[in-house]
């Protein structure tokens, strides 16, 4: 009995919230191991919606143990108002939630310094101060929350921002922050080396996605964490050994949201109806999402480097309206054929997207919760997708419910 990762495997946004609520059941703690409050992990329960930044998305299930572990980036302020926020929903986290005392603190000039840099070069980010903070911590200039949770930090704060008066308002809040956070705080590394010698298993919760990850992504258009499973050891302080199955979350299509390159992006009417039809805007900012079709060249990539056991496919039913679905199968460049995911924008940029034409399934397949229930065409189209990536399919989302899921042999495999 493993421990399971579940990563985005394309530009984020891919359901990974609903997939963590939904396995969560077979694990008994939750762990963010990157990443910030740039996240917007959706959760419907019951018809209700809710969205967490920062909170892991497995901690709805009474007794589930929520980390947050030192990879992530977290804004003290952002942190409680969502605590805050779900408790008020019904929803209690004491004893159960902990944050990890490595993990690194946003604070307001990260956001200034944001907003300054996305007027001189734009790669279209939320705007949390995400990148800022993350660049202070390869600077070994940042703060941690174990600094943060020290009476003398106040102090120090007020020493790096002068006189700034944008920073008075924060100044004045850190005292109490500190003490509501303090009960949060712990060493998660040992918290999860003692769970895990007790037999315990977990769940690692990806934000954002493989193609925005800082080292495999499409740089410089992406966020500034380790998205993919590689990130999970560093950003929890746990061995390697112990991540033991991947689970790599992709669309039936893809979305990005930002600026970059996206070789199959559809910049017509096409384009608009999956975005209608997907409600493809941002949980959290609420941009339009560009849209475009699957695009298996970055999928097989995304698979490679994460080392995927097994996919899950979201959104199916979006495409159930089309006449025919393509999907992407290798780019042109000139006269030149490329399989492999190029590293640089200018070449990214001149990809032609070569694709594979399927006839649509034009029927319903929303809320559909059984395998010999989907339509023909429908499994055509992910038989193929398993095949090009000689990857399985674990499990397929109809719906943004809990339980509207089908269930493929291999999400057996994956929970072994
Ligand atoms: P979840 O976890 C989709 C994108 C931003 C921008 C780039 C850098 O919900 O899948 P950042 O603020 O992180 O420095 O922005 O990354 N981005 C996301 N796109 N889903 C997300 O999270 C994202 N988090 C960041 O739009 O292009
Ligand atoms: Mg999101």
């Amino acid at each position: 009995m493993g421990n399971l990762a579940v990563v985005g495997a394309q530009w984020g946004d891919e359901g990974k919230g609903k997939i963590v609520d939904l396995v969560s059941l077979h694990y008994d703690i939750v762990a963010r191991y990157q990443g910030g409050h740039n996240a917007g992990h959706t959760v419907v329960i019951e018809g209700k919606s809710y969205i967490l930044q920062l909170i892991p998305s497995g901690m709805f299930r009474g007794g589930k143990v929520g980390v947050i572990g030192n990879g992530v980036v977290i804004e003290p302020n952002a942190l409680l108002q969502e605590i805050r926020r779900m408790e008020a929903a019904g929803f209690t986290f004491d004893g159960r939630l902990h944050i990890s005392d490595r993990a690194n603190v946003i604070l307001p000039h990260h956001r200034w310094r944001e907003e300054e840099e996305e007027k001189k070069r734009k790669i279209g980010t939320t705007m949390r101060g995400i990148g800022p903070c993350y660049e202070d911590k390869a600077g070994r200039r940042g703060f941690r929350i174990a600094d943060f949770i020290r009476s003398e930090f106040e102090e120090r704060l007020r020493t790096v921002y002068g006189g700034d008066s944008r920073a008075a308002e924060f100044l004045s809040q850190v005292p109490e922050l500190r003490e509501k956070i303090r009960s949060y705080v712990c060493n998660c590394s040992a918290l999860l080396a003692e769970a895990i010698g007790q037999g315990k298993r977990l769940l690692f919760e990806g934000a954002q996605g493989t193609m925005l990850d800082i080292d495999h992504g499409t740089y410089p258009f992406v966020t500034s964490s380790s998205c993919a499973a590689g990130g999970i050891s560093t950003g929890l302080g746990i061995g390697p050994k112990h991540v033991h199955k991947v689970l790599g979350v992709s669309k039936a299509y893809l979305t990005r949201v930002g600026e970059g390159p996206l070789p199959t992006e559809l910049n017509d009417e096409l384009g608009q109806l999956i975005r209608q039809r997907g409600k493809e805007f941002g949980a959290i900012t609420g941009r339009p999402r560009r849209c475009g079709w699957l695009d298996l060249v970055a999928l097989k990539y995304s698979v490679q480097i994460n080392g995927a056991d097994a996919l899950c496919i979201t959104k199916l039913d979006i495409l159930d309206a089309m006449d025919e679905i393509r999907v992407c199968t290798e780019y042109e460049i000139g006269n030149q054929t490329v399989t492999h995911f190029p590293a640089s924008t200018e070449d990214l940029v001149r990809c032609k997207p070569v694709y594979r034409t399927f006839p649509g399934w034009k029927s319903n397949t929303f809320a559909l919760r059984k395998l010999e229930a989907l339509p023909a065409n429908a499994r055509r189209y992910l038989e193929f997708i398993e095949e090009f990536l000689q990857t399985p399919i674990a499990m397929i989302s109809t719906s943004p419910e809990r339980d509207d899921t089908v269930f493929y042999p291999a999400f057996d495999v994956l929970l072994s």
